[in-house]
C-alpha cells in the first residue's frame, strides 16, 4: 500500500485561522466526497468546532453509487446524530436552497429560543471546510447564485478565509481545503489521492492505482475484468492488462504499465468506471462493531 503524508505549511496557517475564527461561527457546513465519506471526513474539524453544530454535504454524487450514498446518509443521520445532504453540486440548480434550507433546520431550535425572547434572529453565520477539490467552491457559488469563488480541479490551490454574504438567512465563511497531519491509516491517503484531493505529482501512480484497483475489486467484483478485458487478477495483473487494452507499450514488447496507472487514476476522477463508492457504510459499521 502506499504511505502518503500531505502536509504543507499553508494548511497549518489555516487550520489555526480556522480555530481563531470559529468563535464567531454558530455552525459548520462540512464537506465530504461522496465516494469516500469516511476518508474525507477531517478529524482535526471535530476537535477544532467542539460542540458546534454541523451539517454534512456529500459533494459529487453523481460520481458515486447510489444505494451506498443512500446507506451513508443513513449512517450519519443514525449512528451519528448529524444532518446530513447528498448533492451533485455541479448540475443540480437547486442545491445552493437545499443547504439553505438544511442550515436553518439545523439551527433552528437556536434561533426559535431567541424568537421567544423577542429577538429577531441574524443570518446564520456557517464554516464552509473540506478537504481540498472537494467542492466548496462550487458549493458557494450554488447557494449565493454568482461565481464569487473560483472552482479547480487541482488540490492544494491556497484560498484565505473570507467571509461571503450568500443569502440574507446565511453567511458562509470560505476556508481553504485542508487536510491533518497523519492519516490514521495507510489507505485513507491512498483513497484521498485517488479522487484527486492530495496532489499526486510526486507520489507513485502505481502503486496508488494497484490500491484503487484493490478496492473497486472488492466492492464491484468482475467491473474492471470486464471494462479491461481481464480475467481474474491481481491489481498488479489488472495494470498489465489495461497496458493491453490500451496498447500502451515501452519499445516493441514492454508494457508500459506507469501510463496504465496514469490512465486507470484519470479515468477512475473522470466517473469512467460509471457511479462506484469506494467506501461503503456497511464497512463502517462492520469496523465499529470490531473495535468495540
Ligand atoms: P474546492 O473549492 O473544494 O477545492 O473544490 P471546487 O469547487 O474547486 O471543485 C473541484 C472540482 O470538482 C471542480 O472541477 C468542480 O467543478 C468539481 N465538482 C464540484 N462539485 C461537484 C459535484 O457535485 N459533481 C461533480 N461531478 N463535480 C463537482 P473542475 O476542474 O472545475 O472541472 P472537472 O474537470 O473536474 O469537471
Amino acid at each position: 500500500m502506499v504511505k502518503i503524508q500531505w502536509y504543507p505549511g499553508h494548511m497549518e496557517k489555516a487550520r489555526r485561522e480556522m480555530t481563531e475564527r470559529l468563535k464567531a461561527v454558530d455552525m459548520i457546513i462540512e464537506l465530504r466526497d461522496a465516494r469516500i465519506p469516511q476518508a474525507s471526513k477531517n478529524p482535526m474539524l471535530m476537535e477544532m468546532a467542539q460542540n458546534k453544530p454541523r451539517l454534512i454535504v456529500l459533494s459529487k454524487i453523481d460520481k458515486a453509487d447510489p444505494q451506498a450514498t443512500e446507506e451513508w446518509i443513513r449512517y450519519f443521520k443514525e449512528q451519528e446524530n448529524v444532518s446530513c445532504l447528498a448533492l451533485d453540486l455541479m448540475n443540480d440548480a437547486k442545491c445552493g436552497k437545499k443547504i439553505i434550507a438544511e442550515a436553518l433546520k439545523v439551527m433552528k431550535p437556536k434561533r426559535d429560543k431567541q424568537i421567544a425572547k423577542g429577538i429577531h434572529p441574524r443570518a446564520v453565520r456557517a464554516m464552509a471546510c473540506g478537504i481540498p477539490n472537494v467542492g466548496k467552491s462550487t458549493m458557494i457559488n450554488r447557494i449565493n447564485g454568482k461565481n464569487t469563488v473560483k472552482a479547480a480541479d487541482k488540490p492544494g490551490v491556497t484560498r484565505s478565509l473570507t467571509w461571503i454574504h450568500a443569502d440574507p438567512d446565511l453567511d458562509l465563511l470560505d476556508t481553504p481545503g485542508v487536510l491533518w497531519p497523519r492519516f490514521d491509516d495507510e489507505m485513507t491517503g491512498s483513497l484521498l489521492a485517488a479522487v484527486g484531493s492530495i496532489n499526486d505529482d510526486i507520489l507513485d501512480k502505481k502503486m496508488l492505482a494497484m490500491d484503487a484497483i484493490h478496492v473497486i475489486q472488492d466492492n464491484y467484483p468482475g467491473l474492471l475484468e470486464g471494462i479491461y478485458d481481464a480475467g481474474t487478477v491481481n491489481p498488479n495483473g489488472m495494470l498489465k492488462a489495461i497496458a493491453v487494452k490500451r496498447q500502451f507499450k515501452l519499445g516493441e514488447d514492454k508494457l508500459d504499465v506507469k501510463r496504465a496507472a496514469e490512465s486507470f487514476l484519470t479515468d477512475l476522477r473522470h466517473g469512467k468506471f460509471g457511479r462506484i463508492s469506494l467506501e461503503k457504510a456497511d464497512n463502517e459499521k462492520d469496523h465499529e462493531t470490531v473495535s468495540q
